[in-house]
């Protein structure tokens, strides 16, 4: 079996830009680190300001010389979503690699984000989608520009209810 990937392998990222959603903890802290150790300049996106800051700190302690930015992102609320695209697009001219990270599971008993939308379906996916779309004129051109989309091994047991995308049922 081959060796396990690890972050010592993300190629040098000096003078790229990532955004993280959800980077104030699990899998887009690491991934914010990493890109960070890894030289790129970093900004995380995240709806709590305090934990956004205390992130920020970890990484730069993990990462001296680390450029860390903390921008605010509530996917729940397409508002902030364009908020968040309008001033990244003040205080950037690029962005090279946006991680799709933050995302909510199941919540019971069912609830709605800002504009109305079941939570999961409009953080997880409706938020993301707006993002991406908002931010992708700042990706033309890049070489090597990239939007991961951060999912789960469970899809493979789900099917959409295309009749029923707000799970009202
Ligand atoms: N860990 C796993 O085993 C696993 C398995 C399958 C899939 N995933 C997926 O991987 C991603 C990261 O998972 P994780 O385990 O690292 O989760 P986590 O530690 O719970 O982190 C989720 C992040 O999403 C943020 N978030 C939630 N709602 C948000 C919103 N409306 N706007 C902005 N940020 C929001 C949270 O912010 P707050 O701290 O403010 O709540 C938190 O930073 C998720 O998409 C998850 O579905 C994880």
């Amino acid at each position: 079996m081959a060796d396990k990937w690890t972050a010592a392998e993300i190629p040098n990222q000096h003078g790229r830009t990532a955004v993280v959603t959800g980077a104030n903890s699990g899998i887009g802290f690491c991934a914010a680190r990493e890109l960070s150790r890894a030289g790129a300049r970093v900004v995380l996106a995240v709806r709590n300001a305090e934990k956004g800051a205390e992130a920020g700190r970890k990484i730069r302690e993990a990462v001296p010389g680390g450029e860390i930015e903390v921008g605010s992102l509530d996917l729940g609320s397409l508002a902030s979503v364009r908020g968040f695209a309008e001033w990244f697009a003040r205080e950037h001219e690029n962005i090279d690699l946006l991680i799709n990270n933050a995302g909510v599971m199941a919540a019971h008993p069912r609830q709605l984000t800002a504009d109305g939308f079941e939570l999961q379906f409009g953080t997880n996916h409706l938020g993301h989608f707006a993002l991406t779309g908002l931010l992708l004129d700042r990706m033309a051109g890049r070489d090597d520009a990239r939007v991961v989309t951060v999912s789960s091994g469970a899809h493979r047991m789900g099917r959409i209810n295309f009749d029923d995308l707000q799970a009202t049922a």
